[in-house]
């Protein structure tokens, strides 16, 4: 297929355009770069010996969109371009719905106008809210705490509206858990811009040399050791999720209507047995301290991933050990990510 992949310089993106070439697709890429590097995709076609077309474009710009759209022709379109810093979109929040429930508006239109309704959508378990009942399921209560959270809310209900309007449309709402990891040739990863917000690469810098000591935010959660659960997800695994769900929904046989799938692996990990992971992958000491919770933080998120198991045949087949030996990989060949090395 040909397909349309916004956002496809950044972290998931960039991982799941080599999945998606290594199934035969032909992959064009969206992307105004802005947390983001063409070197990333440079070294996409390295990874997967051929080039991939980068397309200048910001999501805003409904006629940059449209014209994107005419020229590429795509069958298909995943949509990864959004901004997705929680403190950032708190400062900015009218920011946050222009780019990402805007920019999903322009993408839908000019979707529409070319014919093409067949949608992967970049979602996160943040529609979970503050829900407290685990493990998650796609039937869990849905709801968000900050702006960011409401962005994904909100433009998920767009798409389950725009679906059920016209039943030519399919869509896939792909909730991630906490995407960390990288490809195993140590080629592509994270690479965030200033310090770190999520823990795995704040992590991964620690290790480097980069930053001196990780903080843990609160050690007095109900959980076993005190610290944050999580259900970290590898971003291979993710990427392969994407490939999953684009079968599913496409072709004459694809579903229609719109469907959330969890892409999680139904484990949760503590910031402690990360941090002892990490240091088991690197062979470096990561020295930690420990302050007070980070507001909205929750004890602890995991997916029940069964509707993808059972609906897409796919599973995470990553654990924790393999996500920092990748990291590490990385992030130790790379100490700077894209920007000197
Ligand atoms: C965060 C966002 C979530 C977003 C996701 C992916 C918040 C409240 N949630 O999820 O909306 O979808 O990132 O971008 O920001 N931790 C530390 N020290 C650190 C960083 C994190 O102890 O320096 C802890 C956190 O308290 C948490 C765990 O590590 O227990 C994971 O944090 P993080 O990687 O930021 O992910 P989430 O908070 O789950």
């Amino acid at each position: 297929m040909q397909i349309l992949v916004t956002g496809g310089a950044g972290y998931i993106g960039s991982h799941t355009v080599v999945e998606l070439l290594a199934q035969g697709h032909e992959v064009v890429v969206l992307d105004d770069l802005s947390n983001a590097s063409a070197e990333a995709l440079r070294r996409v076609g390295e990874i997967a010996g051929r080039e991939v077309e980068l397309l200048e474009v910001d999501v805003t710009d409904e006629a940059a969109v449209l014209a994107a759209l005419e020229g590429a022709r795509p069958e298909a379109v995943v949509h990864f371009a959004a901004l997705k810093a929680v403190g950032e979109s708190v400062e900015q929040p009218e920011r946050y719905y222009r780019t990402n429930v805007g920019g999903t508006l322009n993408l839908v239109r000019a979707m529409d106008a070319v014919g093409c309704r067949t949608l992967v959508f970049s979602s996160s378990a943040t529609v979970y809210g503050a829900a407290t009942q685990m493990p998650l399921t796609e039937d869990s209560p849905l709801g968000a705490t900050n702006p960011y959270g409401w962005t994904k809310f909100m433009t998920e209900q767009v798409l389950r509206d725009v679906a059920a309007s016209d039943e030519r449309w399919s869509v896939a709402l792909l909730r991630y858990f906490n995407p960390v990891g990288a490809h195993p040739s140590g080629r592509i990863g994270e690479d965030p811009r200033g310090v770190p917000n999520n823990l795995v690469p704040f992590i991964a810098q620690v290790a480097v040399g980069r930053r001196e000591q990780l903080t843990v935010f609160g050690d007095d959660f109900d959980t076993p050791d005190g610290t944050g659960v999580r259900d970290y997800i590898h971003v291979v695994d993710l990427a392969e999720g994407h490939v999953a769900a684009l079968a599913k929904i496409s072709g004459p046989d694809g579903v229609r209507g719109a469907h959330a799938w969890n892409l999680g692996t139904g484990t949760g990990s503590s910031v402690r047995q990360v941090v002892a992971a990490f240091e088991r992958a690197s062979g470096r000491e990561v020295p930690v301290r420990v302050a007070p919770r980070r507001a909205g933080d929750v004890a602890t998120s995991y997916a029940d991933p069964a509707r993808a198991r059972d609906e897409l045949g796919w599973t995470a087949r990553r654990g924790l050990d393999e996500m920092c030996e990748d990291t590490w990989r990385w992030q130790s060949g790379n100490p700077q990510g894209y920007a000197t090395s």
